[in-house]
């Protein structure tokens, strides 16, 4: 992984004892000027072509790695080279998983209840062998003799399944059942296809101790596994980039603002992320011609759904100077339902960075409530790989979510205009106020956003 630099400076110089503490001289920025400088950004926005994007965007769903996705990056594409932008398009693999349509375990030809499930990326076959109990799997626990042509029983824990079904197959395993260590039944992935998994199932704790304490009392126990119909295919699927210069004395410095354009299966995604990406595109429309003297990248990231694959992609492609001079990510997510409670800020750690103090005093200044914008923790977007390469970033999004969330139900006429215009304003905003040119760098915390005070908040999500 890449080395922190900025990002920790601009981490220490912000907190003290847990309290904001931008350098103190504010160098004549004050609200009123702040509120003139928010006017060049909010004033521009026009939140009908948010929502018009958003009608583009939401007529399928987008599911990455389809053509539907596909049409949504160039749609996406064409419309930042309309605003003037070199746009790049990232190509990245994924993998779609279609679940078996028979699982059959049976051990000495008695069937299991509940049944056994699969592992995402699982193979398909039809093997039977005795049962050998190998702890958890470790190399050094799975002796080759002991599990050659044998089928190894596995307890969950310590290590992912994967690297489990590989160690036992590396010893000539034909077959690998693991065993919970918790109640209830394993819905595990292996994370990728891999042509060295032999056939695997999982099953509950109580299950698989009953087959170990037969095991360990000395009983041969022959057990036979048949899987059928899953299919793995591979896919490819894009982020868009577009990428705005610094026009005037350039501070070097970088902000990302991103979203994902694609959505679930079954979902057209209207909140989900098209009212995200929507909002990228008509920032990136307002800042195309507005003098900065910061670089600023817009993305849309791909595969979100399948595990944030574009915004991981995003990261491991970025140079280590790009990475070095990137002063904040700013994720938007479902940002525009009727349907959901009020805006706030979550980090991955739940810790307080660049980008939640800029949001915090935009917000300040600009939402409806006249608060700054509250933070809280929580992953689950494209701001994660991001906050885990060490890189400052946050989460806008309203909380509670909306209940038609990843179903059909979320389309346009959920849209809300209202809230569009106020995340658009506050986004834009905090992105201005670190890339306008009348303001130093940000190392030097004399821009810093004026110290607000904003809360954590433990909000209910669903
Ligand atoms: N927009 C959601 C994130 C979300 C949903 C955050 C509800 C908070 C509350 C995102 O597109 C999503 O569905 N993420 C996945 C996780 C991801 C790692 C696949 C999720 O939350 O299940
Ligand atoms: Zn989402």
């Amino acid at each position: 992984m890449r080395k922190t630099s900025l990002s920790i400076l601009l981490a220490a110089s912000l907190s003290l004892g847990g309290t904001a503490v931008w350098a103190a001289p504010l160098q004549g920025v004050n609200l009123q000027s702040d509120q003139a400088f928010d006017n060049k950004i909010v004033k521009r926005i026009k939140v009908e072509n948010i929502y018009n994007h958003i009608a583009k965007l939401s007529k399928e769903p987008r599911v990455a790695g389809t053509p539907a996705e596909a049409a949504a990056v160039e749609y996406i594409k064409k419309q930042f080279e309309t605003f003037g932008y070199d746009t790049e398009v990232q190509d990245f693999d994924i993998y779609s998983y279609t679940e078996p349509s028979k699982i059959e375990f049976s051990v000495d030809g008695m069937t299991l209840a509940p049944a056994p499930m699969g592992f995402t990326y699982g193979v398909n076959g039809a093997v039977s062998g005795e049962l050998v109990y190998v702890g958890l799997g470790s190399p050094d626990e799975i002796k080759e003799e002991a599990v050659k042509g044998k089928i190894a029983l596995i307890q969950r824990g310590g290590f992912s399944f994967a690297e489990k079904i590989t160690n036992a197959a590396a010893k000539g395993a034909v077959g690998v059942i693991i065993f919970n260590n918790a109640d209830g039944v394993i819905n595990g992935t292996l994370g990728e296809p891999n042509e060295s998994y032999v056939l695997a199932l999982a099953i509950t704790k109580v299950q698989g101790e009953a087959l170990k304490s037969r095991l360990e009392s000395g009983q041969a126990v022959t057990a036979a596994i048949n899987v059928e119909g899953s299919k793995t295919e591979h896919a490819v699927s894009q982020n868009v980039v577009a990428t705005k210069k610094a026009t005037q004395k350039s501070t070097n410095q970088l902000v990302l603002v991103g979203a994902h354009h694609d959505s679930v299966d079954g979902a057209p995604g209207a909140n989900d992320d098209a009212s995200g990406t929507a909002t990228v595109l008509e920032l990136a429309r307002v800042f195309a011609n507005t003098p900065t003297d910061t670089d600023i990248r817009f993305v849309t990231f791909g595969a979100e759904e399948n595990g944030l694959l574009g915004s991981y992609e995003f990261v491991e492609r970025m140079t280590q100077e790009d990475y070095d001079r990137t002063v904040g990510m700013f994720q938007m997510d479902m940002v525009g339902s009727k349907d959901a409670g009020p805006l706030i800020m979550y980090t991955n750690d739940g810790e307080k960075n660049t980008v939640t103090e800029l949001g915090a005093a935009a917000g300040a200044r600009l939402s409806q409530t006249g608060q700054a914008t509250p933070y809280g923790m929580e992953g689950r977007s494209d701001h994660v790989p991001f906050a885990e390469a060490g890189l400052p970033a946050a989460l806008f999004i309203h909380a509670p979510v909306e209940p038609h969330y990843h179903s059909p139900e979320d389309t346009l006429d959920k849209i809300s205009l209202d809230k569009l215009r106020e995340v658009s304003t506050i986004v834009g905003a905090a992105v201005y106020q670190v890339a306008r040119p009348d303001t130093p760098a940000l190392e030097n915390a004399k821009v810093a956003p004026k110290a607000v005070d904003y809360n954590f908040e433990e909000r209910e999500l669903e």
